[in-house]
């Protein structure tokens, strides 16, 4: 199959894909729930994300209604399950406001034993609120079709370490090799294992190191504009974790087409979508752009797939995050 982008509502892209479709890995960057229009930077001076005065283009509503927001949601992920390889996985990216009932709500999707954990994510950016709780991270929902312990996670790729920390360099890495690494040795079960300082350890979790201004800055060439962008290091870390080249990668939110710019140059497949027209548009731009070529298939939208279709509840104090 070559890569696809699709024009349309999620679940309706889902139930059309051909039914010889295998998904190895999906990664879901929905609305938070933030109880705004979301808007463009198209131009000096203008601010991406919740709309405000000289806004650029409106790029989709994110309605304040969390149960109208897991209700799409899960729905979307229904019609995504049968579409997903026995050993796939889907990554679901979410903060706060409705990371709980998602995790409910895929959990009835796909069962709980399909659940692998959380990945708490801090993009470093967000204004902290003068006085009060601030939320700094956002959590990605883990699920392996084949269950936990089946999850493809490629632990040892460099862009899945990080530094030994400070006091275990200097307590432990006392040796040093013919070459000057540093290193130490500990045996386990009588089998010595070493470790060098220079290739740091197995990331845990907990990601701090992925700022997202790389996505949002119009100084990189990555910032398209669009709001909630993600930056491609992190897409990048989750496509080397969780699949293989000529794998088939989907992201059916695609926004402005982050998971298919680095699933292409990664040698992997995708199937895109996006029901956003600004977001087809800042996609198809980025992805002509860096030459990839693409079968784009406009699907039929739902009658669901109007800006009314998540009510704005009050608008939200906090700031997004995302
Ligand atoms: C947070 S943005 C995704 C940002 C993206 N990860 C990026 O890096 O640019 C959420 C996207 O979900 C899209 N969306 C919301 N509901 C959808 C649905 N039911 N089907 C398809 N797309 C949807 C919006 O149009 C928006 O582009």
């Amino acid at each position: 199959m070559e890569h696809r982008l699709y024009r349309g509502d999620m679940e309706v892209v889902c139930a059309t894909l051909p039914e010889t479709v295998r998904l190895d890995l999906v990664y879901l960057d929905p609305p938070y729930g933030v109880g705004s229009t979301m808007s463009t930077r198209d131009g000096v001076g203008q601010a991406r994300g919740k709309k405000r005065r000289g806004s650029g283009r409106d790029a989709y509503h994110d309605g304040g209604d969390v149960d109208a927001l897991v209700a799409m949601l899960e729905g979307g992920l229904r019609a995504l399950a049968p579409h997903m390889a026995p050993d796939g996985c889907v990554y679901l990216h979410l903060d706060w406001r409705a990371v709980h009932d998602v995790k409910v709500a895929a959990d009835r999707v796909f069962g709980r034993s399909a659940y692998c954990g959380d990945v708490v994510w801090t993009p470093g950016n967000g204004s902290r609120g003068a006085r009060g709780f601030s939320v700094t991270h956002q959590t990605l929902l883990v699920y392996a079709m084949g269950g936990r312990k089946k999850l493809t996670f490629r632990a040892d790729h460099p862009l899945l370490r990080e530094p030994y920390a400070e006091t275990s360099l200097s307590m432990h890495f006392k040796r040093e090799d013919e070459d000057g690494r540093r290193y130490r040795e500990r045996t386990v079960n009588g089998k010595t294992y070493r470790y060098y300082a220079d290739e740091g350890r197995r990331l845990g979790s907990v990601w701090t190191d992925i700022s997202a201004m790389r996505a949002n800055t119009p100084l990189l060439d990555e910032g398209t504009g669009y709001p909630t962008q993600k930056p491609m290091k992190l897409l990048e870390r989750i496509l080397r974790a969780s699949s293989s080249e000529g794998d088939t990668v989907a992201d059916f939110m695609c926004g402005s087409g982050t998971t298919l710019a680095v699933a292409a140059a990664l040698g992997r497949r995708f199937v895109g979508g996006d029901r956003s027209d600004v977001a087809i548009e800042t996609t198809r731009a980025r992805l002509d752009a860096a030459g990839v070529a693409y079968t784009f298939v406009d699907a039929k939208r739902s009658a669901s797939d109007t800006a009314a279709d998540m009510p704005a509840a009050d608008a939200s104090p906090e700031p997004a995050t995302s």
